[in-house]
């Protein structure tokens, strides 16, 4: 099938832009009339919970269906306000919540089911639909940029989703040459596969260098301390350990991963693209939750990776061929890959491991690297250099 052959051959039907990749285009930042309340009351959520009153104007909500949401981006706004009054509601303080309310479960499965998407906070709500231009005309840059909604920790959350939004921009210039890559393989261009791969290595470069960003606008005890928690599921969670009350919705309570950027599309696209593949035997718990993650991606996004996944292997063509240059630039995106996961290592050691030891130290408690779990649920020292030795094996003898 021509679409299988070129999945970016008609990129609106996955909502993927060719500019922004997985980043919704313009997110809208009202609804409806009738569904404001939604936005205003996440709008408010730092002021409300800092005051201990989140939960009383969540009460306060009325009761609506969602037959006059219309359009992707509509329908992408409404589950994001919801998912923020979510994590609020549950979270607003150490008495942790076990049911959500109907007024809020109804409408955010409802949604949910359509996107395809958990009724949670996935990173395709707080950080790809969470944006807009202070400047419509300006820039796409950390200085003209703003979120929508933010949660309690100052500018952390806006620095903790934008830098994101940034990298995935920086690494999304790849998408675009994806048809060219499927076109050259076709039609055994060899050097137009060459450059294609170039841009794809140089992509992931840009992405490494903007990752930077995150020193200069993540405090790491602010994200540690007060941020996480908003950003926390109900899978593999103490706190929650039956899970979550969706009241009027399931009779019982229901386990969901909260938000992490192991839910973006992009790092899966270029697994998929060069037949990186997470899946023997000593890394099935690594490659069930990168799968798993697949479900918190909109469905749209989740049949592109699919698509790519199942169009002719870019690395078994490069493996037969003889070409040493070839090999050599394939190479390259792979080095450059291992390079951004070993720098995601290197940020997650500060942000996490270090602020969860000193806290140790302050209890004089003594924990070990792989005790400590991912907003995602996971052991995730234990996973992340699992995922990032695996693509280090997909290297090619460049003889
Ligand atoms: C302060 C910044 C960051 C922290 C603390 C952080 C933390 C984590 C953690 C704990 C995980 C393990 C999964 C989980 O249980 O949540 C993870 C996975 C992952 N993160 Fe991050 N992350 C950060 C920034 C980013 C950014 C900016 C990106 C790129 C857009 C990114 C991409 C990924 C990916 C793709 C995975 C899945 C593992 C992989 O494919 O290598 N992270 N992250």
């Amino acid at each position: 099938m021509a679409l299988l052959e070129n999945p970016l051959g008609h990129p609106e039907k996955f909502h993927i832009s060719k500019d922004l990749g997985f980043i919704l285009e313009d997110p809208l930042e009202e609804l409806p009339d009738c569904y404001q309340v939604w936005v205003r009351l996440a709008k408010n959520l730092p002021s409300l919970i800092q005051n201990g009153q989140f939960r009383e104007e969540v009460k306060q909500l009325p009761e609506l269906n969602i037959s006059q949401l219309q359009g992707h981006k509509e329908q992408r706004l409404a589950h994001l306000a919801l998912a923020v009054i979510t994590m609020g509601y549950v979270w607003q303080d150490s008495e942790v919540m076990q049911v959500l309310p109907r007024k809020i479960a109804v409408p955010f499965c409802e949604i949910s089911k359509q996107l395809g998407l958990p009724p949670i906070m996935v990173y395709a709500d707080c950080v790809l639909a969470n944006w807009k231009k202070k400047d419509p005309s300006g820039p796409m840059t950390y200085e003209n940029m703003d979120t929508l909604f933010a949660f309690p920790g100052g500018d952390c959350s806006k620095g903790f989703f934008l830098v994101s939004l940034l990298v995935e921009k920086a690494a999304a210039s790849a998408i675009g040459v994806i048809p060219d890559i499927f076109e050259a393989i076709k039609s055994k261009n060899v050097e137009s596969l060459k450059e294609s791969l170039r841009t794809v290595a140089s992509s992931v470069h840009k992405a490494i260098e903007v990752f930077d960003l995150v020193h200069k606008h993540v405090n790491p005890n602010v994200f540690f301390d007060t941020l996480r928690i908003y950003l926390s599921g109900w899978k593999n969670n103490p706190l929650l350990p039956n899970g979550l009350i969706y009241e009027g919705v399931w009779e019982t309570p229901k386990m969901f991963c909260g938000g992490s950027a192991a839910q973006s599309s992009i790092m899966q696209c270029f697994d998929a693209l060069l037949g990186i593949q997470h899946s023997s035997a000593e890394e099935k718990t690594s490659a069930k939750f990168l799968e798993e993650m697949r479900n918190y991606m909109p469905s749209s996004h989740k049949d592109f990776l699919e698509a790519v996944t199942s169009s002719p292997s870019v690395r078994d063509f490069i493996i037969s061929s003889d070409d040493i240059k070839l090999k050599k630039d394939y190479n390259e995106c792979v080095k450059a890959l291992v390079h951004l996961r070993s720098y995601h290592l290197q940020v997650v050691a500060k942000y996490i491991i270090n602020q969860s030891n000193k806290q140790d130290n302050a209890k004089e408690k003594k924990s070990s690297d792989n005790q400590e779990k991912g907003t995602g649920g996971t052991n995730l020292m234990t996973f992340l250099k699992t995922v990032r030795n695996t693509t280090e094996k997909a290297l090619l003898k460049e003889s």
